[in-house]
């Protein structure tokens, strides 16, 4: 039985990729910041400011899967929410490859999620792998850092490497869709700001499939747009949000000013504008499961995931 590492897997990613990897016949372990002993995979501590991962952690590991992180939009960007956010990912990513340096037996491939904040703010132009990344804002310094560190990574550790630039990860457990859920208790929904800006969006499964592509095909290294091909509009979005979960709301804007004032610069989360393509993805032959929203939004609720 081919076994996975998943750093970052007690998240919103990673419990679900590690349910779908033992559905098909893979074991899962974790790496976790805490201890647990009742946790529903085995799981191992890791402490980057003490530098140290149990070892046994890797024992027979084909695949380590990254998807460490601080949340993005969890608290305000204070300047040392931003440190946390940078190192939290940076240094997860520098103390695997010291451990992967040092195993006799490697694994085959080390795979990490990223995210599309590296376009940056671009308004409709398309963009794909082959686009340029943005030039400013917190959101692409963030990642740039990151992808330096996986790119690192993938020169230090020896094996094939590659990364997801994850987009808005759609899922009822967790991430944005609860929130924008949310005011439709209140028969309202929000979009925000003049809601033009694009919105690369992906359901969660979708992103599970793609790590267990960039698993199973060797030829597959670098960094990957893991978005669905079908892009909206954040005004879009939220009117088919509203239609799929069959809510009467009202659909009114948020306006940007309010939304600068009470996030500050956070507000970049959502009122960036990415519309981008899995080019590469599609290139690899990937097929979506879930390529158009509706039908995506409908699955998530009757799945409850
Ligand atoms: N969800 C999205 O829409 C989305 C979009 C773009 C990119 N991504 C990226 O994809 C990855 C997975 O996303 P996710 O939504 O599953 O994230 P998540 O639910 O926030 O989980 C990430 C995991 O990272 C660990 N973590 C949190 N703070 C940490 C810290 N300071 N140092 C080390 N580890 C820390 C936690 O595991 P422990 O508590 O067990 O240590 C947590 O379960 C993240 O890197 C995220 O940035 C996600």
């Amino acid at each position: 039985m081919s076994k996975v590492l998943i750093a970052g897997g007690t998240g919103l990613v990673g419990t679900r990729l590690s349910e779908i990897l033992t559905n098909s016949g893979y074991a899962v372990v974790h790496l976790s910041r805490k201890k647990n002993p009742k946790a529903k995979y085995p799981t191992f501590v890791w402490n980057t400011s003490k530098s140290f991962i149990d070892e046994r952690a890797f024992e027979g590991v084909e695949y380590i899967i990254n998807l460490a992180g601080a949340g993005i939009a969890d608290s305000l960007w204070t300047k040392s929410r931003k440190k946390l956010i940078i190192d939290s990912r940076v240094e997860t990513t520098e103390l695997l490859t010291s451990y992967i340096q040092k195993l006799e037996t490697k694994p085959k491939a080390y795979l990490a999620a990223a995210a599309i904040g590296i376009y940056g703010d671009r308004g409709d132009e398309e963009l794909t792998e082959a686009s340029t990344i943005g030039k400013d804002g917190f959101l692409v310094e963030s990642c740039i850092a990151w992808e330096n560190a996986i790119r690192i990574a993938g020169e230090q550790n020896g094996i094939r490497t590659a990364a997801l630039r994850v987009g808005v990860v759609l899922s009822t457990q967790g991430g944005a869709l609860p929130k924008m859920m949310l005011p439709m208790n209140f028969f309202t929904a929000s979009y925000f700001g003049d809601g033009q800006q694009w919105y690369s969006w992906i359901h969660i499964d979708d992103v599970c499939r793609m790590f267990i592509q960039l698993m199973k095909d060797d030829s597959l290294e670098g960094f990957y747009n893991a978005t669905s091909p079908n892009p909206l509009t954040n005004k879009d979005l939220t009117k088919q949000l509203v239609k799929a979960l069959d809510k009467k709301a009202l659909v009114i804007p948020a306006p940007s000013a309010a939304l600068r004032l009470g996030m500050g610069e956070m507000a970049d989360v959502v009122l960036n504008s990415n519309k981008i393509f899995p080019a590469r993805m599609e290139m690899a032959g990937f097929e979506f499961a879930f390529p158009e929203f509706k039908a995506a939004i409908r699955d998530l609720k009757a799945k409850k995931i």
